[in-house]
């Protein structure tokens, strides 16, 4: 596993959006953008960003088309993972060790059509009790970053980290 990597399909939500962002630059994570996501460049997401004293510009890469960038990442090597309520694999029995990953999330109201999960290498649920129907993007997405670079950090992958009794460092931590 090399780095922290995460893809949106047409992310609408401002508040998602500057949370992912605030996300990516904990983890040293690429975000993938696909459809018709916002700008992350609009005064109403950059204002929130900035007033968490971020100024650095996220690694953010936006493909208008889902299908053009999913192609070309598997062609990277990457393994594609589709997220959903509905899947019926656990997250946790991922063998996140021995793949290069890139966690797909879908659409804040229809999540990922069933022709875009096809295009994926699987489709992984996030465990709730049963009494959830879903999670946001805000509250589903940090667990699985966190739990990739809580791996990373075995395996030697390439997000810095900042601890209170540390600097910045490169992983291995
Ligand atoms: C608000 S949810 C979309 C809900 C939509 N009704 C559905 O069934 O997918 C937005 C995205 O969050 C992710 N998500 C939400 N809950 C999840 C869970 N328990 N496990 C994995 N991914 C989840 C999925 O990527 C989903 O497309």
């Amino acid at each position: 596993m090399k780095n922290i990597e995460l893809l949106f399909d047409a992310i609408r939500s401002p508040t998602d959006i500057a949370n992912m962002i605030q996300l990516s630059l904990a983890l040293d994570a690429t975000l993938y953008m696909t459809g018709n996501c916002v700008n992350y460049k609009i005064p109403k997401i950059w204002g929130k960003v900035g007033s968490w004293g971020i100024t650095e510009e996220p690694k953010i890469i936006h493909d208008q088309s889902f299908e053009n960038l999913v192609n070309k990442l598997k062609q990277q090597g990457k393994t594609l993972i589709g997220t959903s309520p509905n899947a019926k694999k656990n997250f946790y029995d991922l063998d996140l060790q021995n793949i290069d990953p890139v966690f797909v999330f879908g659409t804040e109201t229809s999540g990922l059509c069933a022709a875009k999960q096809k295009l994926l290498d699987e489709m992984v649920v996030l465990p709730m009790a049963p009494k959830m129907n879903f999670m946001t993007l805000s509250v589903c997405v940090p667990p699985i970053a966190y739990e990739c670079h809580r791996i990373m950090r075995k395996t030697g992958g390439s997000a810095g980290t900042r601890t209170p009794d540390q600097s910045v460092m490169s992983a291995p931590l």
